[in-house]
Formats: C-alpha cells, sequence, structure tokens
C-alpha cells in the first residue's frame, strides 16, 4: 500500500487476534450462542467490500459503484429466501438486536402492546426488557414457563393474548431448551387479530437443517442471527411475508441503519450456500446429539436440566442439586481456568440475582463444528464435574486443562 509507506505494522492487534485464536482452538467452546465460521466466511469479512459504501438496497443504491455489491447482496437475499421459503429478506441487519427492533419499527407503532417471552425464563433482552429500547418503546406483557415442566406455558400465552389484546406475539428464545412449535402460537394471534413474530436466533441452524419446525410458512416476520447454530458471520436477518416487505426494508435503512456491511453480508452468502449443503443436516442432527448425549451424561453426575432435557442445541443446568453451594458466576470462573467456556445462566425463578445465578448454559454447536460425537460429549462431562468438584485444587484444574487441550487438539477447529 503506497500511502502511508512509512506506517509501523500493528504487531500488537495481531499479537492478540493470535492468542484469541489458540484460546479459541485449545479450550472447549461450550457458549450456546457461538460457532466456528467456516474459512470461506472470514475470507467474505476480511475482504474490500468493507470499503464500500452502500446505503440503500441493490439497484436503489445513494452512492455510486455498486455494482459488485449488488450482486453480492442479490445473491444472499436469494439465499436465504431459497434456504427458509421466504417471501422477501433483508439480509442487512448488523445484529439479532438491530432486526428485531427493526422489526418492531416495520409493524407495530411505539406504545402498542406485545407479548413476549420473559427475560429470566429464556427470553431475549429484546423481547422487552426494561433495560432494552424494546421494553421503553412498547408495551410489553411477559409469558413464562410453567413452575411444572418448565415449557413454554400456551394456556397462558392466550390467556394473556385475551386478556391484553397484543398487536404482536413473539416467540423465540435466548435459553430455553425445548423444540418451539410455532403453529400454536400463529393460532393464539389469529384468535385475537395479532401479527406474530418468531426470532428463530439461536435456531435458525437447527431449522435450515431440518431439526426443527420452519416458523416461515406461519410467521409474519421471521428474525434470526448469522452467527449461532446457522454458523455464519456475526449478524442478522430479517425474513417477511411479501405485505410487510417494504415496510420492513424501510425499517432497516433509513429506520434504524445506515451503510450496510457489505463484507458481512457476503460472509452471510456465503453461510447461507453453507447452510443449503446435504452435509448441513448433518451437522444439525449432530449438534441435537451431542446436546441430548451431553444432558445425559450430566444427568447421571447429579445435575438437574431445566425442564428435564433438551430437544435443541443447549442445556441449561440447575447447579443445586449438584452442590447447592455453587453458583453459576464461580461454575462459570472455575471452568474457564480449565478452558471451558460456557456462561452462568438463570434457572426460571432463581433465587439468586442474574449477575450470580443457579445455573449454567451450555451448547453443543462449536464442538460439534470441530467433529466432536457423543463420545466426547461423555469426556466434557466427566471434565466439566471433575473442575467443578475439584474447584479449590490448583493442580486439579490445571490436570483438566491439559486434558481439555489434548482433546481439543484431536478436534481441530481450524487446519
Ligand atoms: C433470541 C435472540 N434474539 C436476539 C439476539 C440478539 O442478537 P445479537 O447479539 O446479534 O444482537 C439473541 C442473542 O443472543 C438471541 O438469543
Amino acid at each position: 500500500m503506497p500511502f502511508p509507506s512509512d506506517a509501523t505494522p500493528d504487531t500488537e492487534v495481531f499479537r492478540l487476534i493470535d492468542e484469541e485464536l489458540q484460546r479459541q482452538v485449545t479450550g472447549l467452546q461450550l457458549i450456546a450462542s457461538e460457532n466456528f465460521t467456516s474459512p470461506a466466511v472470514m475470507k467474505a469479512v476480511g475482504s474490500v467490500l468493507t470499503n464500500k459504501y452502500a446505503e440503500g438496497y441493490p439497484g436503489k443504491r445513494y452512492y455510486g459503484g455498486n455494482m459488485v455489491v449488488d450482486e453480492i447482496e442479490a445473491l444472499a437475499i436469494q439465499r436465504v429466501k431459497a434456504l427458509f421459503g421466504a417471501d422477501h429478506a433483508n439480509v442487512q441487519p448488523h445484529s439479532g438486536a438491530n432486526a428485531n427492533m427493526c422489526a418492531y419499527q416495520a409493524i407495530i407503532e411505539p406504545g402498542d402492546t406485545v407479548l413476549g417471552l420473559s427475560l429470566d425464563h429464556g427470553g431475549h433482552l429484546t423481547h422487552g426488557s426494561p433495560v432494552n429500547a424494546s421494553g421503553k418503546l412498547y408495551r410489553f406483557v411477559a409469558y413464562k414457563v410453567t413452575p411444572g415442566d418448565e415449557r413454554i406455558d400456551m394456556d397462558q400465552v392466550r390467556d394473556l393474548a385475551l386478556e391484553h389484546r397484543p398487536k404482536l406475539i413473539v416467540a423465540g428464545t435466548t435459553a430455553y431448551t425445548r423444540r418451539i412449535d410455532p403453529e400454536p402460537f400463529k393460532a393464539i394471534a389469529d384468535e385475537v387479530g395479532a401479527l406474530f413474530l418468531f426470532d428463530a436466533a439461536h435456531i435458525a441452524g437447527l431449522i435450515a437443517g431440518g431439526q426443527h419446525p420452519n416458523p416461515v410458512p406461519y410467521a409474519d416476520i421471521v428474525t434470526f442471527t448469522t452467527h449461532k447454530t446457522l454458523r455464519g458471520p456475526r449478524g442478522g436477518c430479517i425474513l417477511a411475508k411479501a405485505e410487510h416487505a417494504a415496510a420492513v426494508d424501510k425499517a432497516v435503512f433509513p429506520g434504524w441503519q445506515g451503510g450496510p456491511l457489505e463484507h458481512v453480508i457476503a460472509g452471510k452468502a456465503v453461510a447461507f450456500f453453507e447452510a443449503a449443503q446435504p452435509s448441513f443436516k448433518q451437522y444439525a442432527a449432530q449438534i441435537v446429539a451431542n446436546a441430548a448425549a451431553l444432558a445425559e451424561a450430566l444427568v447421571q453426575e447429579g445435575f438437574r436440566l431445566v425442564s428435564g432435557g433438551t430437544d435443541n442445541h443447549m442445556m441449561v443446568v440447575d447447579l443445586r442439586p449438584f452442590d447447592a453451594d455453587l453458583t453459576g458466576k464461580e461454575a462459570q470462573a472455575v471452568l474457564d481456568l480449565a478452558g471451558i467456556t460456557l456462561n452462568k445462566n438463570s434457572i426460571p425463578d432463581d433465587p439468586r440475582s442474574p449477575f450470580v445465578t443457579s445455573g449454567v448454559r451450555i451448547g453443543t454447536p462449536a464442538v460439534t463444528t470441530q467433529g466432536m460425537g457423543q463420545a466426547e460429549m461423555a469426556q466434557v462431562a466427566a471434565l466439566i464435574v471433575r473442575v467443578l468438584r475439584e474447584r479449590t485444587d490448583q493442580a486439579a484444574i490445571a490436570a483438566a486443562r491439559a486434558e481439555v487441550a489434548t482433546l481439543c487438539a484431536r478436534f481441530p477447529a481450524y487446519g
């Protein structure tokens, strides 16, 4: 690059990126919302497309020079519509949170009533938390999981819908381990004259891979993130019925965002291509099989699983039956020392604060991408149990750390 020719190369950032690569590939990545995206996706995201301004949409841009970018964005749109069978797609949302705010702006007005799953029962901040813009702009009413089976209480959804007559019903979750059937939500929305939005952030890859029901035929709008089970770059996406297409596009730009991240959109296009391959179906099935195996192994060790098990890529583990003194916060910290990365998570009606919690959330998308199977899940469970049991013994933690690295070396994420 001729100018500036005397620039000192930045070694600090690249040293840190290398450190992060080592952390990712030598440890067990069990955060349910993370994955190892492919080198092809990363190549697209690291491309010259980052240089281009492209406010607007393919064929309708505010700047010149968008002939190539138009083709890329059109390809992403075409691929994601085909993948999920959608009428319309907007691939520009910078994140899942943006996608949700744009979707709300497209179809409801500030002050309108909306039903969404309570954050502490597995919903997302953008489903009406008072600390989030969604909760400030709209009047969210929260439904919950039942105290008995800890599954979404569809009777309560219907009762609340009849009582509050919402403009919109939101389904979709952040920390919920059961299959969500879109059909009963749609039936309730129709009964009360509400619109229906399905936030498929976590399970988009499981839907694309045929493991979970596709909400697209039922929902007015489906939002999702591209970086979780779908294994694409960090970003969001909105699918909509034809009648909401113009409003969705207007809400994304100029409503909430400026220039789209065309390098990320190219990465999304690559991920949609990858998710349409037959092997992605096997991948999605293995994610679910691995989660079931890991869940079963943890139950054998005395943990309780919220809702008793899992149908998807994650489990929410109640630590109290294993050790009443062990908090999610402490478990996360000590497992981090052993190279096992997961997150503390509230369990429904958790007596501890969201910063401490009585549970952890564990997911299998990333380890499945590495090629681990059910046999390795038993090993992972055993390592988790050992570290938590011997959490005050530094030598035991160090020994577990070494075993984690040996296991991960057998399943290199990259290379
Ligand atoms: C259900 C759900 N919706 C939206 C989001 C927000 O996605 P992002 O972090 O990309 O803004 C998440 C992220 O965890 C999520 O789980």
